[in-house]
């Protein structure tokens, strides 16, 4: 079965299909229409959720997705499972293929498809997140954002800033909105300027906040970092707080895929400002999670999309 484990699988034009199928869905509930996904798309199946990092807005919104196609959703908790007792993800991946469950959704704290390199499902599997690499859906739902607000993607200056280094949500969404034809540059502490992503374009900080059409803020992702990162005066040097927001484009939007440390990455009063979109990103959060999993099972009608 199809599988969406990077964005390097979507070409643009399986993209634009993604928002538009999600878009159509958030059209559809906003006319009130109920159960859209069970009456509008035929899909079925069983899905389960398989996170072994911590998660709110993917967990929950993955679950949400799958129930309003009409998917039955299986209860999967890391903490019960025989992970526990040292059975690997490929073992586990394995028993639930076999007991016939159609889909997984994988968040795992190592680049969990490489492990899977060689191995053979029936299932189709999507990446929730994976170690410091990828998070597909995110760099969708973002690009579902900035597509509602600016009309798509074309000269668009979108800034990622923060803890680049250890950001999968980075990483996708500069694949996904170079490919959409947005100029992405990264910006931020010299400390998560390192490895891959040193490579790519860096603006300072006082740039990133003035020429942006959209400024997306990263989480400081303490769990990851091997020494204690001191942020005590972070928001002043790489946050933004009312002050930058006045230096901000007009039509700029800020972006954050949660959580937010709040205070550091953005002050309470940024994110109370219309300009901030963060639940907005957790609303389209779940209509891209229903066009993805509605992709997967019905067969993946794009080649691009199927290549796991
Ligand atoms: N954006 C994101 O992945 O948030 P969660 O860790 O809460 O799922």
């Amino acid at each position: 079965m199809p599988s969406l484990v990077s964005i390097e699988q979507l070409d643009r034009v399986a993209v634009e299909r993604l928002l538009r199928r999600a878009q159509s869905f958030l059209d559809y509930q906003l006319e009130g229409k109920e159960n859209v996904g069970k009456e509008s798309v035929g899909v079925k199946g069983t899905a389960v959720n398989l996170f072994f990092e911590p998660s709110t807005r993917t967990a929950l919104s993955f679950q949400l997705a799958a129930q309003r196609l009409g998917l039955k959703v299986l209860d999967f908790v890391v903490e019960n499972s025989s992970a526990t007792k040292g059975e690997s993800l490929i073992d586990s991946l394995q028993t639930i293929d076999a007991l016939g469950v159609d889909l997984a959704v994988i968040r795992h704290p190592e680049n969990w498809p490489k492990l899977l390199d060689g191995e053979k499902f029936d299932l189709s599997l999507v990446n929730a997140g994976s170690g410091i690499h990828e998070h597909p859906t995110q760099a969708l739902l973002d690009a579902l954002t900035i597509r509602q607000h600016h009309g798509g993607f074309s000269d668009l200056k979108v800034a990622i800033v923060g803890d680049i280094y250890h950001s999968r949500v980075a990483r996708s969404n500069a694949l996904l909105l170079r490919r959409l034809g947005a100029e992405v540059s990264f910006s931020g502490p010299e400390a998560f300027r390192k490895g891959d992503v040193a490579e790519h374009r860096w603006i300072d900080f006082e740039e990133a906040v003035v020429e942006s059409d959209v400024v997306m803020m990263l989480r400081i992702q303490h769990e990851r970092h091997q020494h204690i990162f001191d942020t005590t005066n972070y928001n002043q040097h790489f946050g933004l707080n009312m002050s930058r927001l006045q230096q901000m484009k007009k039509n700029a939007i800020i972006l954050h895929p949660g959580p937010v440390n709040r205070g550091v990455e953005l002050t309470d009063d940024v994110m109370r400002d219309p300009r901030c979109k963060l639940l907005q990103q957790v609303t389209n959060g779940v209509a891209v999670r229903m066009a993805v999993l509605e992709w997967c099972l019905q067969g993946g009608s794009n080649e691009q999309l199927v290549s796991a």
